[in-house]
């Protein structure tokens, strides 16, 4: 089926994020999606359920590696939008697999932004001009802060530190080359720690939530000192809308949620809610379930985002503060049972012996 009219291509759109970002999209822009996701463990199509059976989306199972496939699309759909969420985003898989990183952040980028250029380069004066492509991409290509260190700005060198933080500096890198050497109308985005509905269970907000609620440990790495800045889901995606409507091609953006949290408070403040929405007197209180275990090798040991660019040039600000956002999400996941279990296939229950089983408690 030919998407009619004003569509744009997104990748990755079955993911956490950007499921929902279509979802968002949709709701508020009314124009079509068609959405290329390879369904890896981490894609989902529950995800979009609520708009199953609308003809403004469109789901196409492929792989963004696929040169020919990505062409056909562009051919057949002629978008004026790609947005590029498709990748490997777990930190500790690429400790353990770093190879389908490179595959798919480093060498599929490669393969859009070569199909997009080649789509781009033929399209009318006005098309070239209205096209954009936005690369989706994270604050860990910064590298790690001290406690004192300003926040990560625009022009912050990048010092990636984990096989992931390096596929996505290298993607970064091409996304650059490709403006600055054939023109293509590229604008690349660096968010901070992302939380919220539809996030793969194997990311410390879920895992945390539904250890907690069924009394099971819960996995602190080295001393849970390390900080993150944590923005909500639905605040990265409007910032998306707006760098597509309003940002200037060939630019970055930072986007964060000012706020920043060490992991053991984020922990405990999980632990207080489930136990407010979900008390359970046999169990007692859910923080004695803490248990501090092995590190991450390389563990980056702070992210900050100074996302005044955003906001000065294109009026963007996060909505959500970060105690509402947790409480919100936290029930949203006690309240999602069935899709919980559905998410809870061979290879989360593979992924989750491989990375905890041999990690000591201390
Ligand atoms: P995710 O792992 O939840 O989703 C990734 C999606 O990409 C999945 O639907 C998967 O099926 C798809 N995919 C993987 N390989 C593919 C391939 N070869 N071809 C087509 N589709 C493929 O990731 P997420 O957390 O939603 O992150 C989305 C993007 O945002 C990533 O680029 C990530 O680097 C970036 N990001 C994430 C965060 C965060 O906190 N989660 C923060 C900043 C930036
Ligand atoms: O900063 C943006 C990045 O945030 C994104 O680019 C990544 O795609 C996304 O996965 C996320 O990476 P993190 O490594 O920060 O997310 P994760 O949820 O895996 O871990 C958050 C912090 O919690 C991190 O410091 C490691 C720690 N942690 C994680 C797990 C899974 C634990 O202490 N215990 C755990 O069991």
């Amino acid at each position: 089926m030919t998407i009619m009219g004003n569509a744009i291509l997104v990748t990755g759109g079955a993911g956490f994020i950007g499921s929902n970002f279509v979802l968002q999209w949709i709701k508020n822009s009314g124009t079509a999606v068609v959405n290329l996701d390879l369904l890896t463990y981490a894609g989902n199509p529950g995800n979009l359920a609520e708009i199953a059976g609308d003809s403004r989306h469109q789901l196409v199972r492929g792989d963004i590696c696929d040169a020919e496939l990505v062409a056909a699309l562009l051919r057949e759909h002629r978008p004026r939008v790609i947005v590029h969420f498709a990748a490997e985003s777990h930190v500790d898989r690429s400790i353990v697999d770093p190879g389908a990183f490179i595959r798919t952040n480093v060498q599929g980028t490669f393969t859009l932004l070569e199909q997009a250029k080649l789509y781009w380069s033929e399209l009318d004066d006005a098309g070239r001009r209205e096209f954009r492509f936005l690369h989706v991409s994270t604050d860990e290509v910064y590298g790690t802060l001290e406690a004192e260190d300003p926040a990560f700005s625009e022009t912050t060198a990048y010092a990636p530190n984990s096989p992931y933080a390096a596929s996505k500096a290298a993607s970064d890198h091409l996304a650059r080359a490709y403006f600055h050497t054939y023109g293509l109308p590229v604008l690349t985005t660096n968010c901070s720690n992302n939380y919220g509905p539809f996030q793969f269970l194997e990311k410390l907000i879920p895992l945390v939530i539904l250890n907690a609620l069924e009394g099971r440990n819960l996995p602190v790495y080295g001393d849970g000192g390390n900080v993150r800045d944590w923005l909500f889901v639905e605040d990265h995606c409007s910032a998306i809308r707006a760098v597509i409507d309003r940002g200037r091609a060939g630019e970055t953006y930072n986007i964060g949620g000012n706020s920043e949290r060490k992991n053991l408070d984020v922990v405990t403040s999980i632990c207080d809610i489930v136990d407010e929405l979900r008390p359970d007197a046999a169990l007692g209180p859910r923080r004695k379930l803490i248990t501090f275990v092995t590190d991450r090798p390389g563990h980056d040991r702070r992210y900050a985002i100074d996302a005044s660019k955003i906001g000065r040039e294109l009026g963007w600000r996060p909505e959500e503060k970060f105690d509402s956002g947790l409480y919100k999400t936290v029930a949203w996941y006690l309240d999602h049972g069935s899709w919980v279990q559905s998410v809870r296939t061979g290879a989360y229950r593979e992924w989750i012996r491989k990375n905890y089983e041999e990690r000591i408690q201390s």
